[in-house]
């Protein structure tokens, strides 16, 4: 199967935060930044994949700092790795405030999908290939992360 560029699965999502978004503090829930964590991943999982993908796992999720009401937050993600039918993406997570010009990383986290075939079955991903010197770090770094789960699962 040909390999795909990592850039071709690269997705940029924005979002504003919205009351309906935020605690009583005005800061964003945990749980919504993970949701949105999750579709600009499964995202960049499908469009390298060509194939419908399911969350497999997400790794440690750490919130650096908070957001708040009004604030623009910025997701971009990628497939780092992939083995067989497993990809693992890379999400970064920014929050700007557009009056005071502060930008702030928020959050960044590690999910594997599986990309399935017409039966709902794993199947193979293309290979990504990585192409700057910051992807081949990822990747390798990918498929260490790779080995510690597999042996986790063990
Ligand atoms: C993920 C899922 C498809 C794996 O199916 P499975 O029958 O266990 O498949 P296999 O054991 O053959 O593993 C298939 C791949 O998934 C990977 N995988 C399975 N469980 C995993 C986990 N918990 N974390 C990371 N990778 C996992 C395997 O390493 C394997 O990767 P590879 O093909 O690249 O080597 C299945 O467990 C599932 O459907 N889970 C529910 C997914 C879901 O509903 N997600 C939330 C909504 S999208």
């Amino acid at each position: 199967m040909e390999g795909r560029p990592v850039c071709d699965s690269s997705v940029v999502m924005t979002e504003m935060v919205l009351p309906t978004h935020t605690n009583s503090l005005d800061s964003v829930f945990g749980g919504v930044i993970m949701s949105w964590i999750d579709i600009c991943a499964a995202i960049s999982a499908q469009r390298h994949s060509s194939r419908p993908v399911v969350t497999a796992s997400i790794d440690a999720l750490d919130f650096h700092r908070p957001a708040y009401k009004g604030w623009v937050i910025t997701l971009k993600s990628c497939v780092n790795f992939v083995a067989h039918s497993s990809m693992e993406v890379g999400v970064s997570v920014e929050a700007e405030h557009l009056v005071k010009k502060q930008k702030y990383k928020i959050a960044s986290a590690y999910l594997t999908f599986v990309a399935l075939d017409d039966h709902g079955k794993p199947t193979t991903a293309p290979p990504v290939i990585p192409q700057t010197d910051i992807e081949k770090r990822r990747y390798a770094e990918a498929q260490r992360r790779r080995e510690l789960r597999l042996k986790h699962r063990r």
